[in-house]
């Protein structure tokens, strides 16, 4: 499978940072990285970091405006799948790495990717 995981400039870079940890170890994988000027300095001030076609957007806005709300709904239509990056608390979070990990943890479940990133919610 290849996947491109492209980063632009906003706060949640460590989403995509924290996808291409878990993806890199994955010998299935070939994986490409897209990352912008602006994103590159958000990696250093924001993570001290310097660093296919992929049709799932993670968003990290908040809130939605029409903008948004209509960007999302043409690539919708497009056939992309738009995954706002809302993290849930039924996981208990120790801390930001968890919040990190389920959203990243998300986005590999939509590539049918296994992973143990989060502990699944169920009713028992
Ligand atoms: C520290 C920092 C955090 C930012 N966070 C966001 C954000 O969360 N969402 C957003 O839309 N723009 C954010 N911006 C603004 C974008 O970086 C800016 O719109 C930039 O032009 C995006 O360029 P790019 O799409 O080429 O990466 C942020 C900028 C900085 C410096």
């Amino acid at each position: 499978m290849k996947i491109v995981i492209a980063i632009t400039g906003a706060s949640g870079v460590r989403y995509g940072v924290r996808l291409l940890e878990v993806l890199s170890n994955n010998k299935n994988i070939e994986l490409h990285l897209v990352v912008t000027e602006t994103a590159k300095k958000i990696l250093k001030s924001e993570e001290n970091l310097g660093l296919a076609s992929l049709k799932k957007l993670v968003t990290r806005e908040t809130p939605l405006n029409l903008i948004h709300l209509g960007n999302m709904l043409k690539v919708a239509k497009a056939g992309a799948i738009v995954m706002p990056a809302c993290p849930a608390f039924y996981i208990k979070p120790m801390g930001i790495n968890d919040l990190v990990d389920f959203i990243a943890g998300r986005v590999l479940d939509i590539l049918n990717i296994n992973h143990n990133l989060y502990r699944r919610y169920c009713k028992k």
